[in-house]
């Protein structure tokens, strides 16, 4: 017989950084995060796996292209570990059939280009191990998905849940309590909305292995922003998230945006993800805050950055056109605007100016400075697609 099973898993975008491992094998960290999961519509990977008696040996395709399962690599370590919880299983109820003993064939893919700067490996290896749970019809809890998640990148140890999602760090040597927690369900704020800058979608210079590991060799602030900052950080936010405080929400991801690239600048050599484009969004997004607190409001955008000069600013839905119409103006944008949540009916933004805003604030930029808009929310975990 034949057992397939096929499953999807969400991109998160993080508030509270993660960047730097105290294990680099586990992918242990050295400061606790927390994320928001994003709407699998819009953006997910979709793995499907396959165990057969017949199979010689386990073979993975990402996007149609056969990738090799480096032995030892994180590829095979998170197979291994779903194998290992199968066999454990097996070892239950003996009616269930061996099949720990096959190898997978297993095919992912994602919705999005891989290239746009975007968290896929977090997508990728959180569906992987959905799609591979599923298979071995594992009684296991998201909590413990996500510690084998973790092993395959950091940041995929978050996409086992929907909503917004605490990686705790955990204090074992053995990782078994550095898992990602759910802080509260989408439905608990569904209002938070997501517009993703695409400024390039060219593959990063850096990548975040490499960057955090020389942050951690050589960054004297690092350990000031683990012992002094992070935890602090992790409770306010996780409040600000139970209260639906957004302007609390908002300035937590900001601080906490520029204050891991400020270690990758205290870094040596020191390393760069923002370009002048990045620049002048969070420019726009400052003026546009400062703009609606002088009118007697609230803050009501936040920008993040991670690895990559692509800013993600998050907001309430009732803000998202506007704000639109604001980055239109500053950064008209070559790629057609894909409009699902029909928020201008067919029309374009023409790049408006919302009431109050000090025009001279970040300079215009060509068309094409920002190659797409990707305009999400706040979605759910990992599903599965079948068969049941
Ligand atoms: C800046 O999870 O990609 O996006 O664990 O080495 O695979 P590895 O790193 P990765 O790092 C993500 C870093 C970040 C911040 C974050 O997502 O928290």
């Amino acid at each position: 017989a034949v057992y397939e099973a096929t499953a999807t898993a969400p991109v998160n975008i993080a508030c509270i950084k993660y960047w730097g491992k105290r294990d680099t094998k586990l992918i242990l960290p050295v400061n606790s995060s927390l994320s928001v999961t994003l709407n699998q519509d819009d953006l997910c990977a979709t793995t499907t796996a396959r165990a057969d008696l017949a199979f010689e040996r386990d073979r993975l395709w990402l996007n149609n292209k056969e990738e090799e399962i480096k032995a030892g690599g994180r590829l095979a370590t998170c197979i291994a570990g779903m194998r290992s919880l199968r066999r454990e299983f097996e070892k239950t109820d003996n009616s269930l059939p061996k099949i720990a003993e096959y190898h997978v064939h297993i095919a992912s893919k994602n919705n999005f280009p891989t290239a746009a700067g975007l968290a896929s490996s977090a997508a990728g290896f959180a569906a992987l191990v959905s799609a591979l749970a599923q298979l071995y019809k594992l009684p296991t809890t998201p909590s413990e998905l996500s510690i084998i998640a973790r092993q395959g990148s950091g940041s995929a140890c978050r996409s086992l849940f929907g909503g917004y999602v605490a990686w705790e760090m955990g204090t074992k040597d053995d990782g078994s309590d550095s898992r990602a927690v759910q802080v509260a369900g989408r439905e608990h704020w569904p209002e938070i909305h997501a517009l993703i800058c695409v400024v390039s979608d060219i593959k990063k210079g850096t990548s975040s292995t490499s960057g955090m590991q020389r942050t951690v060799e050589t960054s004297p602030l690092l350990q000031h922003r683990t012992s002094n900052i992070v935890p602090e950080r992790m409770t306010a936010i996780s409040k600000a998230i139970k209260e639906r405080d957004f302007p609390t929400f908002a300035q937590l991801t900001m601080a906490d945006s520029n204050q891991f690239h400020a270690v990758c600048l205290d870094t040596e050599p020191p390393i760069f993800y923002m370009n002048d484009v990045s620049r002048a969004i969070i420019a726009t997004i400052v003026e546009y805050n400062r703009a609606a607190v002088a009118a007697g409001g609230e803050v009501k955008a936040a920008y993040t950055y991670d690895a990559g000069p692509n800013a993600v600013i998050y907001t309430l839905k009732e803000n998202v056109k506007e704000i639109i119409e604001l980055v239109s103006h500053y950064l008209p944008h070559a790629v057609p605007f894909k409009d699902a949540y029909g928020l201008f009916a067919g029309t374009q933004p023409v790049g408006r100016l919302p009431a109050g805003f000090n025009e001279a604030v970040a300079k215009k930029f060509e068309a094409g400075a920002v190659k797409n808009l990707i305009h999400t929310s706040v979605g759910d975990g990992p599903q599965v697609l079948g068969p049941d």
